[in-house]
């Protein structure tokens, strides 16, 4: 039976929870830790988990652990991880991966010196879709992709908590929501690497306090809102193999609709992931739209459960692991080079 621990009882530890309890058989989780201490007691009664902790250096001294979830704010995933790894553990951390490329470098490092596994919770990549996705493109359906469109937009979804504390998140909507949907088109294009990227950012609404919203909302209670990222990134990520990805992603912005989609588009078809996912294509001599049957969407439940059962899978070294730490490093580079042109107003050139 395979130990885990939780660093972070917030919000998506549950999701990473329902995932080990499904494999009950070969895991069970016997420590969590938060540096909100009752919230770290109350999560280890509501789960019958053994031991609690107020840090995670104290877990993983006294508890033999081989698995470990890092779910913590996203400051904090760097050193958390680092110390998990250096205890001997293998980790699944939470997107995005760190603060920076740089963090992101060294939690690789560290990972590959202790010969761990480090995996990122790029929950999207194990959708229906992203498999069908791949698949299609595989097989060549799509001929050479050269353009893709990835959105996130909400018109009004700053989750609150420390989402919006540039110290603790990193940045707003980009590294929040847009590092989903720029990993799946990478994901899906073959993991290119990037080049250069120009991008551009702007806080015009800012966190909108006065209006109800029903999306994601942090379990952090703050003191006093703060607000000091984007609300939203919008950028041109130009790849290796020459294709280029137009990303936007928002908290808030005046617009109908949600939007969460990803186009690509290639020089045989063109796919769409939106619901419902389609083709585009030709056929007979004329256009043609062809829609996939089936469950081709992205599951919240399923896909974490999924996404926690390779994760187990591929510690044990039966599974490839599907989201592993060199593509959150590359992710960490397009963020930063987004971040960079914004603040500079020019395209910024990824060296490494
Ligand atoms: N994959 C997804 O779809 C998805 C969805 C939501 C959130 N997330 C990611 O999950 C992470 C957590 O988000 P959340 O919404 O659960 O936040 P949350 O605010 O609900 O919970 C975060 C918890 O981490 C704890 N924490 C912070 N620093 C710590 C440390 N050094 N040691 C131990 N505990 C620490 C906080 O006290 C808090 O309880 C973020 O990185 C976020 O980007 C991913």
């Amino acid at each position: 039976m395979l130990k885990v621990g939780i660093i972070g009882c917030g919000g998506i530890s549950n999701s990473h929870m329902s995932g080990y309890l499904q494999l009950k058989d070969r895991v069970e989780v016997v420590a969590c830790c938060d540096i909100d201490e009752p919230k770290a007691k109350e999560y280890a009664a509501r789960y019958g988990i053994k031991n609690y902790y107020n840090n995670c250096y104290d877990m993983l001294k006294a508890e033999q652990l081989d698995l470990v979830s890092v779910t913590t704010w996203n400051s904090a995933h760097a050193e958390c991880t680092i110390a998990a790894l250096n205890a001997g553990c293998s980790v699944i951390c939470e997107k995005p991966m760190a603060m920076s490329a740089a963090e992101a470098e060294a939690m690789k490092e560290t990972a590959d010196r202790n010969g761990k596994l480090l995996m990122l919770g790029f929950v999207r990549r194990h959708g229906n879709d992203a498999y069908a996705a791949r698949e299609l493109v595989k097989n060549g359906e799509l001929g050479e992709i050269y353009y893709a469109q990835a959105k996130y937009l909400r018109r009004c979804g700053f989750p609150g908590g420390w989402f919006g504390d540039k110290s603790r998140s990193g940045g707003g909507p980009l590294i929040d929501l847009g590092v989903h949907v720029i990993d799946l088109v990478r994901y899906i294009m073959g993991c290119p690497k990037p080049v250069s990227v120009f991008g551009a950012t702007f806080d015009k609404l800012g966190s909108r306090p006065g209006i109800r919203t029903t999306e994601w909302v942090s379990e952090t209670v703050v003191e006093q809102p703060i607000f000091n990222v984007e609300d939203l990134a919008v950028a041109m990520i130009r790849f290796d193999n020459g294709a280029v990805l137009n990303l936007e992603a928002s908290f808030n912005l005046n617009l109908p609709d949600n939007e969460d989609g990803i186009r690509l588009f290639g020089s045989k078809a063109g796919i769409s992931l939106a619901s419902p996912f389609a083709l585009y294509t030709e056929y007979n001599g004329q256009l043609a739209d062809i829609a996939l049957k089936g469950q081709n969407n992205f599951d919240f439940h399923r896909d974490f459960d999924r996404e926690i059962k390779n994760f187990v899978d591929a510690a044990e070294g039966k599974a490839e692991c599907l989201a592993p730490a060199e593509d959150g490093v590359e992710l960490m580079r397009i963020l930063d080079a987004v971040y960079e042109s914004a603040r500079i107003g020019k395209s910024v050139e990824i060296k490494r």
